[in-house]
């Protein structure tokens, strides 16, 4: 099978995710852009033999189903789902997490990811594939104390990586994960509201010293994509700079 022939990206109006849409926009692959709310963050792209926008909440399984079947639908299968979407409903300490805020955490970084990748496996079975999922560097380090419900959820995608790899093998479907650290995003600065003097001091905790890129993030998403990395499923990769080492 050809890798890179039709991909969907859950969550392409990321700040993230950024990167990886111009390059595989460029690639000649055909290409799924999921967004919610944000429209404006794609209009540079436009619909097309090769590119196809999917406004979705990615609320329920059902909401997960319709996105995949629809892409599946347009692009004729599903070679590489890479899922980006994330969010934190508050970022509060702990102490203060309501059962609303977990259920949010819950269902947008790991309940809906499952949904996504089982909907994406059962098109997969017989040609093969790639999913990709997104973790948190900080997520086997215990999440922090204002992100916890997040950093727990994004745990259970490190969980659901490696069984799901284990079980699709026989398929040749393969699983992996990638964990940013502090990659520069609005993520930080607007959604966790860091002021520019607590973003320096985290980017000192982190040996290579600074933040990462959305372009050194897309790089590893495309690697994990190409046949460089047809031997590897179950993994977990870390793009932090050497953060909590
Ligand atoms: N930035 C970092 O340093 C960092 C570090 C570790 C992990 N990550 C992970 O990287 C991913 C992207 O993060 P980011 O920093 O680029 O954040 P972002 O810009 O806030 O992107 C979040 C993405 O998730 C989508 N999304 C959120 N709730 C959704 C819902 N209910 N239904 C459908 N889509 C939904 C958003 O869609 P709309 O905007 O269109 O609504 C957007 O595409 C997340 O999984 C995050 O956990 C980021």
């Amino acid at each position: 099978m050809k890798y890179g022939q039709k991909i969907l990206i859950a969550g392409a109006s990321s700040d993230i995710g950024s990167a990886l849409v111009k390059s595989l926009c460029g690639s000649g692959a055909m290409v799924g852009l999921h967004y919610n709310t944000n429209a404006a963050s794609l209009s540079e792209y436009q619909d097309g033999d090769r590119i196809r926008k999917f406004q979705k909440d990615l609320a329920s399984s059902e909401s997960c189903f319709e996105l995949v079947d629809d892409f599946t639908a347009w692009a004729g299968g599903i070679d590489g789902l890479i899922q980006l979407s994330g969010d934190v409903r508050r970022p509060v300490h702990w102490e203060e997490l309501t059962d609303a805020d977990w259920q949010h955490d819950l269902s947008v970084n790991l309940v809906m990811p499952f949904f996504l990748s089982q909907r994406a496996i059962s098109q997969m079975k017989n040609t093969g594939g790639r999913i990709i999922l997104t973790s948190t560097a900080s997520a086997g380090h215990g999440g922090g104390a204002s992100s916890l419900a997040y950093g727990t959820a994004k745990a259970g995608i490190e969980c659901m990586v490696k069984g799901l790899a284990r079980d699709c093998a026989k398929n040749n479907v393969l699983v992996n994960a990638v964990a940013p650290g502090f990659i520069f995003t609005k993520f930080h600065t607007e959604k966790m509201k860091r002021t520019k003097e607590q973003l320096d001091e985290r980017a000192k905790l982190i040996p290579l010293n600074r933040a990462g890129t959305p372009e050194e993030f897309a790089d590893t998403v495309l690697f994990l994509l190409s046949k460089g990395s047809s031997y590897i499923t179950g993994q977990v990769i870390a793009v932090s700079g050497g953060d909590w080492l």
